[in-house]
């Protein structure tokens, strides 16, 4: 027995040596930075004995074939409409090549880590999870950590401006993080607009006029937007959902914004009488909170609008922690991860995921390494093959903030996309103002990726708009990259609940959660007539383009342009236009 013990030990040993680290000597760059991320400074040096929770992304072995389905099934023409994936239909095809691990393994394995008891993994196997710290993850990745402090919130994260990979392993790593994502992730609301003094109540009445939908809309619902207006006006009004044991709408939040129980109840008593009581579980992911003694003005935003416009549906409210403050002088383990990546490692690990689910967060793309954005946007991907609508905010700066020079190092002034709304598998919000007529609001969001490639479901609707276009603004957008947004809601003078008192706020996070929330009716209609979820939206919504109302006022200034102006059709402000909740019924119970 004693001999047979030493011997496996002795045979684990050999493992070790039999790998040994010269071998993964040959290093090549992965991602680098030509400038420190804008808003972050260097600090400090990285202290060599920090804990880092390393993941490990690797390459998945049938992710081009995934996203090939995915198109298929979102296709109101194709015959397999609307056939979603399971968790582990979803899993086979991401799952990693044997050689990817084997690989992989034997690199950590030369570095000392023993890939059976230091690492735990996704349910397909395509993340490793390991707590390493600096010192040795410097020596794998051949690069240096560094503490980065940034400017405004003056918080600290441990990142580096580069990371390298041995040669042989580029072929079977997507991206590891931490590396080179600082998190610059900002709600999409805009505070500009918060204001103490709310509208008048007088004002949230007034002589109704005709809507686009066919429901009486008061004339008040251009100054003062509450649960009523947008029914109304997108023609939800009469529409009584009854598929809830099966349906059910998912709000992401991050940055410590927390939904506030007691204003949700306050905001129902106020706007949407029949729907007080509701409450909506809160789920809390990678050391999320749920502080009910800090509402914020953002989860308030999202939660009352969802719940308003979809009572009595279920509501989930999604509470992410991630990039905390780094206590730089403090060696306590602190996770680093980025959250769009938690997030969605979490609801790709569960059997059930709501239907719809709505985020109203993002970044400048350019702040994004590629590495990362291609990792989380074929994750989104994946839930839309299990079914469900990613919908994302697409961003308050109209085609930029700011000087939008690009921070490669050549200081160009480029209109700047914003990610996760260029990802092209979900579906971007822009934001609406005024209801007769119903024009594009000026924060609106809108451009074109410049990493991703513009998928066929749009190229013909995009390519009628930039015929439209000529010369407008050429050079400071790519016309091959996906384009957004695909549709757009009212974004501006949303009353709300915050601390007890209304307030009236704006930003395309408005807009996100009223079209989040149509769809999640119409996947109730759809469940109820006995069909699955709409899933991945955008292939149904570029073929019907009539179910929408379009804008066809209005622009999105910025980077010191006059931006992109709306007009008839899609267009760079308003995509496709707003919910027609009558029009999507016709459609969505046609698909099949
Ligand atoms: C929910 O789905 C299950 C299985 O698909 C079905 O049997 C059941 O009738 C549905 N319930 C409702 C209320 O739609
Ligand atoms: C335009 O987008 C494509 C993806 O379609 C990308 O490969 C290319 O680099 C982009 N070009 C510019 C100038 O941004």
């Amino acid at each position: 027995m004693l001999w047979l013990s030493l011997l496996t030990a002795a045979s684990a040993l050999r493992v070790v040596v039999a790998t040994p680290i010269a071998k993964f000597g040959d290093f090549a760059v992965k991602h680098a930075w030509a400038e420190s991320p804008q808003g972050w400074e260097l600090h400090s040096d990285a202290p060599a004995d920090h804990i880092l929770s390393l993941r490990i992304g690797l390459k998945q072995s049938r992710i081009e074939e995934l996203k090939a389905h995915l198109l298929e099934v979102s296709d109101p023409f194709h015959s397999r409409y609307g056939q979603h994936l399971s968790k582990e239909e979803v899993e086979d095809f991401v799952k990693p090549r044997p050689e990817s691990v084997e690989l992989v393994e034997s690199w950590l394995i030369a570095h000392g880590i023993d890939p059976e008891s230091a690492i735990t993994r996704s349910p397909a196997g395509d993340w490793l999870n390991l707590r390493v710290p600096v010192s040795l993850v410097e020596k794998m990745l051949d690069t240096k950590y560094n503490v980065f402090r940034h400017r405004e919130s003056e918080n600290l994260v441990v990142r580096t401006m580069s990371y390298s990979l041995p040669r042989e392993l580029h072929d079977h790593v997507q991206v590891i993080t931490p590396t080179t994502m600082f998190g610059g992730l900002r709600g999409m609301k805009k505070t500009s607009f918060l204001n103490p003094k709310p509208a008048p109540e007088s004002l949230i009445e007034g002589t109704p006029f005709a809507g686009q939908a066919g429901q009486a809309v008061p004339t008040s619902c251009n100054n003062a937007v509450t649960t009523s207006c947008l029914q109304a006006l997108y023609g939800t009004t009469n529409y009584v959902p009854t598929a809830t044991a099966n349906n059910s709408i998912g709000i992401a939040g991050y940055l410590e914004e927390f939904a506030n129980a007691a204003d949700l109840q306050t905001f129902l008593k106020k706007f949407r009488p029949a729907a007080a009581g509701a409450t909506f579980p809160v789920v809390e992911i990678n050391g999320g909170l749920n502080t009910q003694s800090d509402p914020g003005v953002e989860a308030n935003l999202d939660i009352q609008t969802t719940v308003g416009l979809t009572f009595p549906t279920p509501n989930t409210y999604f509470s992410t922690g991630g990039s905390p403050p780094f206590i730089a002088d403090s060696n306590t383990p602190t996770d680093t991860n980025e959250p769009y990546d938690q997030w969605v490692a979490f609801i790709l690990a569960q059997t059930h995921i709501p239907g719809v689910i709505s985020t109203s967060y993002g970044d400048d793309e350019q702040t994004v390494p590629l590495d990362f954005a291609e990792s989380v946007c074929n994750s989104f991907a994946q839930v839309g093959a299990r079914g469900t609508s990613l919908l994302f905010s697409s961003g308050d700066d109209g085609v930029g903030a700011g000087n939008c020079l690009t921070n490669d190092g050549t200081n160009k002034k480029l209109f700047q996309p914003n990610f996760p709304a260029s990802c092209p598998f979900v579906t971007t919000v822009g934001g609406t103002t005024k209801v007769n007529p119903e024009v594009a609001v000026s924060f609106s969001g809108g451009g074109f990726s410049r990493v991703f490639a513009q998928p066929s479901y749009q190229a013909s609707a995009v390519k009628t708009f930039l015929t439209a276009l000529g010369k407008t603004n050429a050079g400071l957008f790519n016309t091959t990259g996906r384009a957004y947004p695909d549709v757009a809601a009212q974004g501006n003078n949303f009353q709300i609940v915050v601390g007890g008192s209304i307030e009236s706020v704006g930003g395309t996070s408005a807009s996100c959660p009223t079209v989040s929330s149509v769809i999640a009716l119409l996947n109730d209609f759809r469940l109820s007539n006995g069909k699955s979820t709409l899933g991945f939206l955008n292939p149904l919504l570029y073929a019907n383009p009539s179910a929408l109302n379009d804008i066809t006022s209005g622009s999105n200034p910025g980077c010191g342009t006059n931006g992109f102006t709306a007009r008839a059709g899609w267009d760079p402000v308003t995509g496709l236009g707003s919910p027609n909740f009558p029009k999507l019924q016709t459609v969505a119970l046609a698909a099949p």
